[in-house]
């Protein structure tokens, strides 16, 4: 059964009492920009905040892990903040490598933006890595198209009928691996937080980045949504949040989950 750790306070803070290399993989999703008031203990977000969360996730991650970081920019007077990209140039600053920039699509559910441009649809879904990724557990559930194929190789010599060429049917699996735009039409479960990312967006990176009994952190746990998908994935959790009252949602919400079972 997993192990649940569920923190309250300042992620700066508490991982500062989780040991380096420790953590297999982060799944996680910061404020984005000062799109959302988080509450009364709420300091604001800015690169005072989400730099040393970047170096404190670096520090803990075991050498090969993977950090996955859900996030979208504010629009401000007309343009994007563009924080999001900093995030992840700042990764690579600070050692890490940019293994995979993944889009999570809402397939127009849930887009915004203004009169002045296109629906905004998406948010990043960055890959980090810390050295050598260490786990890869292809998700193959793209449909192939599966009518077989004939293709003409050349043999290097020449057949009694005077052809160098011979024909070959090339078949393939029924289910190929992904592509990297994910599209996830139901929102998070509902629940009194404001931003929750789907529970199968949770659930299907920890199943690609991680393996069973790994340990698995998410520094801005808001609702607990890592959480249950940990406890559904049999991974061990240590989520921490700020905010006094999303705290205890979490905590509500996964020790449900852990009554109930399987969330798919
Ligand atoms: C985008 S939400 C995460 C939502 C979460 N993925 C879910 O599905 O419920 C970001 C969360 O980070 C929390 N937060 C903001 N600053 C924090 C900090 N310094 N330490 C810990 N949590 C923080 C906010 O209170 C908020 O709940």
């Amino acid at each position: 059964m997993a192990d649940i750790k569920l923190i309250h306070g300042d992620c700066i803070e508490k991982m500062k009492d989780i040991p380096d290399n420790s953590i297999d993989m982060v799944m996680t999703s910061p404020p984005y920009d000062n799109l959302r008031d988080y509450g009364k203990d709420f300091t604001g977000w800015g690169e005072h905040v989400w730099k040393p969360v970047l170096e404190g996730i670096f520090r803990v991650l075991k050498d090969g892990g993977v950090c996955v970081w859900v996030v979208g920019d504010a629009t401000i007077n007309g343009s994007e903040t563009g924080t999001s990209f900093r995030q992840a140039l700042y990764w690579m600053e600070i050692g890490g490598n940019l293994h995979d920039t993944m889009i999570y699509s809402k397939g127009g559910q849930g887009a915004t933006g203004s009169i002045y441009g296109y629906w905004q649809d998406f948010e990043y879904m960055f890959v980090f890595t810390k050295c050598k990724l260490k786990t890869f557990n292809p998700i193959e559930d793209r449909k192939n198209a599966t009518k077989p194929r004939v293709r003409e190789e050349s043999q290097g010599h020449r057949h009694a009928n005077g052809d160098t060429k011979c024909k070959r049917i090339i078949t393939r699996k029924e289910f190929g691996r992904r592509f990297n735009i994910w599209q996830y039409h139901e929102a998070g479960t509902r629940t009194k937080h404001p931003a929750v990312f789907p529970e199968k967006l949770a659930h299907d990176h920890i199943i690609s980045w991680s393996n069973e009994n790994d340990t698995i952190l998410d520094p801005f746990m808001g609702s607990g949504t890592t959480g249950v998908a940990c406890i559904d994935l049999n991974r061990d959790f240590i989520g921490i949040e700020l905010d006094e009252g999303y705290f205890k949602i979490a905590e509500d919400r996964i020790q449900e989950y852990q009554s109930q079972g399987r969330l798919f």
